[in-house]
């Protein structure tokens, strides 16, 4: 009898077994939804410095300008040149952050805070304005 009981609780393992095992890919597609944006980190680690959590800027040693509900962001080329060139008091970051990196955070900053700027910003963008701004500093 013992021995039969056994074999009915190994049954009803084997037959969950299956379920069980495929509630584990549901959960990771669950966990990829709830990512960050990837210019988020960018953001935290380097603009929110200046720009501050809300993007709101601020003033300090000098106007920091917001970045938030700012209509200026609605074309991605002038955020981009922003962050590849710097201007006034705000640092030019194109050779800390990869083209990549600047094409996320501008990204970034165009749906957040207000703004809802969703046209796409690739690396090939930034690249452009790039060699833009070298062409510029040959000329100088
Ligand atoms: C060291 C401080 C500092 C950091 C770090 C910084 N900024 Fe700025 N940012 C400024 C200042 C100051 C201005 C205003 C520049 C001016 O007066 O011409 C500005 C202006 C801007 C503007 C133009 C806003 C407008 O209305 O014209 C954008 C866009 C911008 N920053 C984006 C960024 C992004 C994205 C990052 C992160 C990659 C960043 N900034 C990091 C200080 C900073």
């Amino acid at each position: 009898m013992m021995i039969r009981m056994h074999s009915l609780a190994l049954m009803a393992l084997l037959v969950a077994g299956p379920a069980l095992l495929t509630a584990s890919p549901a959960l990771a597609a669950t966990a990829k939804v709830a990512a960050p944006h990837p210019g988020e980190a960018v953001y935290k680690n380097i603009c929110q410095a200046c720009h501050m959590a809300n993007g709101k800027g601020g003033v300090g040693a000098g106007v920091i300008l917001p970045l938030a509900n700012n209509e200026k962001l609605e074309y991605p080329e002038y955020p981009i040149s922003l962050v590849v060139q710097g201007r006034g008091a705000m640092p030019w970051f194109r050779d800390a952050l990869t083209p990549q990196q600047i094409a996320d955070v501008v990204a970034y900053v165009r749906i957040n805070f207000g703004n809802k700027y969703r046209s796409k910003v690739t690396p090939e963008m930034v690249k452009e304005i790039i060699g833009d701004a070298s062409t510029v500093r040959e000329q100088e």
